[in-house]
């Protein structure tokens, strides 16, 4: 396929879609839209849109990321991650564009003593695991080319995530020292990764035309304690932090005890751009730690 002239970002006002508009601009027609332009479970809403837009390829990041939300949710989070991203597959099918479609580590089940890799066999253990990877046979089903990253412990500047709700927590904590210790779990590891690598990596998707499943995670696995940890010394931030464990912490859905990914195919392919998680942390803080946490 010659070079893509226009992208369609579905999610755009989400955490990663706001970084993929913004920095695909730089080098492409893009056209972001979310919720309150279409809601992808109304297929035709949504076919009538791709149809107008026609874009070479859509990059599809909208999604119910609720994790606890969905337990409760189930119907919605099939909705919108199953059904939601086969309509987009559709539309796509139907105008020939390509997809991308973002999953994630908890299709699997956390189990392994080795970080997985794209072959390794599925088992969400979580109604939001199941729900995204209903998505991803969807999408497979539907398509011949299209390109599935899995991405997991997605942290950026916009929407919520674990990098800002630390350094919020960790200045009220400073500017209390009469505090309780910060508790963070210990014993769950994954790959903390930064939204603008996950765009860089995209990009290369898009430019070389790859095709297939792709782990997409940062370098290098931690827990969340240490993570908390990196994120305080970066930041300056003096406050003490405790690691606990999963137990001490029960949550509606059950979270994987180890969900890192290898990026074997981009690797294979000479295509993995993914850096070491903590070059990235360092970079992001630089960049973005003092408008964070306020
Ligand atoms: N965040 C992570 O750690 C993580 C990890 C692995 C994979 N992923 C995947 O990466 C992608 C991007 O995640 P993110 O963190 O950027 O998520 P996000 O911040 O929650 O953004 C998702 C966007 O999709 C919108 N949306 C929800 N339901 C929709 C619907 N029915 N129709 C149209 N838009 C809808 C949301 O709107 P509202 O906010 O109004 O609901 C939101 O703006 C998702 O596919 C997610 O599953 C994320």
């Amino acid at each position: 396929m010659a070079r893509p002239g226009k992208l369609l970002v579905t999610g755009c006002r989400g955490q990663l879609g706001c970084d993929l508009v913004r920095m695909l601009s730089a080098r492409y027609e893009v056209e972001g839209v979310d919720i309150e332009e279409v809601d992808i479970c109304n297929r035709d809403a949504l076919v009538s849109l791709v149809n107008t837009c026609h874009p070479d390829v859509v990059i599809h990041a909208a999604a119910y990321t609720d994790v606890d939300g969905c337990e409760t949710n189930s119907e919605l989070a099939m909705n919108v991650n199953g059904e939601g991203t086969r309509n987009v597959a559709k539309a796509c099918r139907e105008i020939g564009a390509r997809m991308i479609y973002y999953s994630t580590d908890y299709v699997f089940n956390g189990r392994k003593d080795s970080p997985y890799v794209e072959n390794d066999p599925t088992s969400p253990q979580t109604v939001y695991g199941k729900s995204k990877l209903a998505g991803e046979q969807a999408v497979q089903e539907m398509l011949k080319d299209y390109a599935i990253l899995r991405i997991a412990w997605v942290y950026g500047r916009h929407g919520k995530n674990f990098v800002k709700t630390m350094l919020k927590l960790g200045k009220e904590r400073a500017e209390a020292p009469d505090s309780e210790p910060l508790r963070v779990v210990d014993d769950q590891f994954g790959n903390p990764t930064w939204t603008e690598d996950i765009v860089r990596q995209t990009e290369v998707v898009i430019e070389n035309n790859l095709r297939g499943i792709y782990h997409a995670t940062s370098e290098r696995e931690v827990s969340w304690f240490q993570f908390a940890r990196d994120i305080f010394d970066l930041a300056r931030i003096e406050v003490t932090v405790e690691p606990c464990t999963t137990g001490e912490f029960p949550r509606p859905a059950p979270r994987p005890r180890r969900s890192s990914l290898e990026n074997a195919h981009l690797k294979a392919a000479g295509f993995n751009v993914m850096r070491d998680y903590r070059e990235a942390l360092v970079e992001f803080m630089k960049q973005y730690a003092g408008e964070l946490g306020k």
